[in-house]
């Protein structure tokens, strides 16, 4: 059945080289700095990292030759084990401790006679993070979702003596209701300029009109000159296309004063401009160079007199929401199909890939999803550069909690000193996004029940729109009345409503201004190939899994039929953010008492459930009850798995999703008949919260306690072995198939590489998913098989899952059980160029081996 998956995967477009190629890294990382090195270097590669207190590991002298060699990004947590006397809220790994990492290197002598500034961009360390060059300390930052930076200038030795970056942190336990990772878990950066320089996040870039015909675009740049003397420099600013035109360019002459900082505005115009758009994200990229005639610029610029270039992507769209349409994008209505995730990347834990991010965004691209929320916090800058590449609009989040907290050792702590600095930071650095629509200043924020809530988010949205007045402030309610009984509802431009559908209408009557969407929506929960008879709602299962009928959802929440109908019936909500896109590390609600629980009690369960994708990428049915409400080009789905030896002659509940108008539904080729897409309802278990919910409208859905819902087909098909096959029309002509036939005893194993070339540069992964099929090629949908890895030549072994969010098995091993008959094993590039060979083997199975190629 699974093998349906990947069809469909292939069909839309994922696994073509094309699609999926990851752009190289600026640059190896260098043991020593040259003098022609680019502005924006890697500086991931060579640390040393040690877990535990390392007295005066800050000074230069300290001998880590012990030390553990490692490359960035780097999450201590992920490698486990996982432990069931520690907190399964955050997967029962060892997120907190002291780490310590190291990292040696040289600049140039040159540097000191050019005058060269070089500072490090941490992209985020989790957290409590301090730093120090060569026993200076620079500083640090508590908030393990900011991304920061120092100047190290002042401290640097050139020539031979070498420097020493030594960076400590400091993560608690009880820090975070999901799992967050440990470690330098984002890349690191240097940026080294001249002492005239665009400053850091420096540009800001807004696009006041967008039409077919023109776009205006106005560039301010934030010009530093931190050299002794005062500066004339020549600004000159140009867009380019993506085929690399300048199709506009503008220069400014100014006079920067010595140790100061001036911002000069471009006016720009693009004509007939190639609008950024969902279906068509098209990028242009803003280059600024600044040109000094005369200064000391031993740079790889010297030559034309450019001091200094920074570049800065953008796309020329137009937002607006609008109380009767929703959202617009460049005028158009765009209902948010949404997902709320977490920042983890399943097996590879909170460790940043550009691979893993944009594989999870294709896959959820290809349900239809088109906009993403960051729960709960500032995401990495690769999600964000992918979202501006595939087309994905983003609720940009900031915060979990504010002053009150929510775990003991949480933001909270630090919310007092450090939120400002954390927003206007947050802001500058993402604000040049397309992607972007709107800035969340926090979610479920207990303040929403404090007098003072509406007074704290007149605080924050006021900083948000002092650095970017382009886009609207959001926050998600879970108590909405009390948020607008205190104010804080009426001090964000959009008040998001989490798991109220209900309250959308009535709202708005009593808003006429206001605009709402739903920030979090459904909850349902459920295990991929993992079905539960009868069909009831139950609060957990023995099993610690959860059926994959989609109906089970803890008492806030509801399936996702529930949400689509009062999408449907008010256009003017701008969509929702469904909880969750992709399973994440953490929160195994229902397991564990649910998010309030203290004590272990249904160990393993140690990640959610609540994805429409499991945590190894894999789509669980109700990722195409999404698709089957959200896409347009046929698709029909059908489930349960037809392995259902014992119960031949009973009824099974079989449901078809579908968008096409009809289905018909044979079982060995005979036919069951054929029902409408809307026709007949499915009568689904729901909580109370939905049957008597607050100012429900629509008590003609609710019958004998449940839902009825539209948007499935459901027949009663007495069991027998075969196949069992969905046929879609669509205007009465068949548009789509989905079969699947009841497997024999496992007989082989099938692995199955997204990608068959990689990129020979040490950070691209390939995905393999390996399939326990009987000897005709079916799915075994109950295999447990425990399946062995080898991976030779330029490629290793990163890590392995199965999607089974109750297990204790390592994410760093060479072999696997495979969970309802499937697994996932991740191949990295070693960096040299050459042949992969992996080979999967499992006892009494015919094995199976995939040939990969990393290439430079
Ligand atoms: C919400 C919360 C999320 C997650 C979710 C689970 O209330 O905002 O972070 O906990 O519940 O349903």
């Amino acid at each position: 059945m699974k093998h349906r998956t990947f069809r469909r995967l292939v069909a839309a477009g994922f696994c073509t080289l094309a699609v999926c190629a990851v752009l190289p890294r600026a640059m190896a990382a260098p043991a020593a700095i040259p003098l022609n090195a680019p502005r924006r270097l890697n500086f991931d590669e060579g640390w040393r990292f040690f877990k535990g207190e390392a007295p005066g590991a800050e000074q230069p002298g300290f001998n880590d030759s012990a030390w553990r060699e490692l490359r960035l990004p780097h999450d201590w947590a992920i490698e486990g084990p996982f432990d069931s006397t520690q907190n399964p809220h955050t997967g029962a790994l060892p997120i907190f401790g002291t780490g310590w990492y190291r990292k040696s290197f040289t600049v140039d002598a040159g540097f000191a006679i050019a005058e060269r500034h070089v500072s490090v961009m941490f992209d985020g360390a989790m957290n409590n993070a301090h730093v120090w060059l060569n026993g200076h300390d620079l500083g640090g930052r508590p908030y393990g979702y900011s991304s920061f930076f120092f100047d190290l200038t002042p401290f640097l030795n050139y020539g031979p003596t070498p420097n020493v970056l030594a960076v400590r942190l400091t993560p608690e336990d009880h820090s975070s209701r999901w799992y967050p990772g440990a470690g330098i878990y984002r890349n690191v950066w240097l940026d080294i300029t001249a002492p005239v320089h665009v400053g850091t996040w420096g540009t800001y870039v807004t696009t006041p009109e967008v039409s077919a015909d023109k776009a205006s675009v106005v560039v301010k740049t934030e010009i530093r000159n931190q050299g002794k003397a005062e500066a004339k420099i020549t600004l000159e600013t140009s867009i380019v296309n993506a085929a690399g035109a300048i199709v506009a360019q503008t220069s400014s002459p100014a006079t920067i004063a010595a140790d100061g900082t001036q911002t000069i505005t471009a006016n720009l115009t693009v004509t007939k401009p190639n609008r950024w758009d969902i279906d068509r994200p098209y990028l242009y990229t803003v280059v600024s160079q600044i040109k000094q005639p005369g200064a000391k610029t031993p740079s790889p610029m010297a030559a034309s007199g450019v001091v200094d270039r920074y570049v800065t992507s953008i796309g020329l769209r137009s937002i607006a929401f609008d109380k009767q349409k929703g959202f617009l994008l460049n005028g158009r209505a765009v209902k948010l199909q949404g997902v709320c995730d977490h920042h983890d990347l399943g097996a590879l834990g909170a460790a940043v890939s550009r691979r893993a991010t944009e594989r999870q965004l294709q896959i959820l691209k290809a349900a239809g999803v088109n906009a993403m929320r960051t729960s709960h916090n500032p995401p990495s800058p690769e999600l964000l550069e992918f979202c501006d590449r595939l087309g994905i609009v983003v609720m940009d989040e900031s915060f979990d909690m504010w002053r009150r907290a929510k775990v003991v050792n949480g933001y909270s702590k630090y919310y007092d000193e450090w939120s400002e600095r954390d927003v206007r930071d947050f802001v500058r650095r993402d604000r040049n996004h397309p992607s972007i629509i709107m800035w969340s200043i926090g979610n479920e924020i207990p303040e929403q029940n404090s007098p003072t809530g509406g007074d704290e988010a007149k605080r924050l949205t006021g900083f948000f729109h002092e650095e970017d007045p382009t886009r609207p402030t959001t926050s998600a309610f879970n108590s909405p009345e009390a948020a607008i009984r205190n104010h804080l509802a009426e001090n964000v431009d959009i008040p998001g409503f989490n798991y109220r559908p209900w309250m959308y209408e009535q709202t708005l009557k009593e808003h006429p201004g206001w605009i709402v969407f739903g920030s979090e929506t459904a909850s349902c929960v459920s295990s991929r190939g993992v079905y539960h008879l009868p069909v009831d709602k139950y609060e957990k299962h023995p099993s610690l899994q959860l059926t994959s009928y989609d109906i089970i959802a803890p008492s806030w929440a509801y399936c996702p039929d529930v949400e689509f109908l009062y999408q449907e019936k008010l256009p003017q909500v701008l969509g929702e953010f469904v909880w969750t896109g992709f399973d994440y590390i953490g929160e195994p609600t229902p397991y564990f008492g649910g998010r309030n629980a203290t004590v272990a009690t249904d160990w393993p369960s140690r990640s959610s459930y609540f994805g429409f994708v499991d945590l190894a990428g894999f789509p669980k049915d109700r990722y195409y009850l999404y698709q089957s409400e959200w896409t347009k080009k046929p698709m029909v789905h059908v489930l349960p798995h037809w392995n259902w030896a014992g119960r031949e002659g009973q009824p099974i509940p079989v449901m078809a999703y579908t968008n096409a108008d009809e289905v018909e539904l044979f079982l060995n080729g005979k036919s069951l008949g054929r029902k409408k897409r809307f026709g007949e309802p499915v009568a689904l278990p729901v909580g109370a919260n939905v049957t008597g919910g607050v100012g429900r409208t629509d008590k003609d859905l609710i019958q004998d306690g449940k839902f009825l819902s539209k948007w499935r087909l459901e027949w009663q098909v007495p069991y027998a072995p075969g196949s069992l096959k969905a046929v879609a029309y669509q205007g009465g002509k068949q548009v789509a198939v989905d079969e699947i036939k009841t497997a024999g005893a496992p007989a082989k194993i099938k692995l199955v590489p997204d990608r068959s070339v990689i990129s020979a540069d040490g950070d691209d992964l390939s995905f393999l998913t390996v399939r326990i099929e009987d000897k005709d090629g079916n799915l075994c949908p109950m295999a447990d098989s425990l399946v062995h890895f080898s991976v030779t030549g330029a490629g290793k072994i990163e890590a392995v899952d199965n999607g089974s969010a109750a297990s204790e098995e390592p994410f760093q091993a060479d072999h696997r059980k495979a969970f309802s008959g499937m697994a996932l094993l991740i191949v990295r590039s070693t960096g040299a160029p050459g042949a992969i060979h992996v080979t999967a083997t499992s006892g009494g199975l015919v094995q199976a081996a995939a040939d990969l190629t990393a290439r430079k």
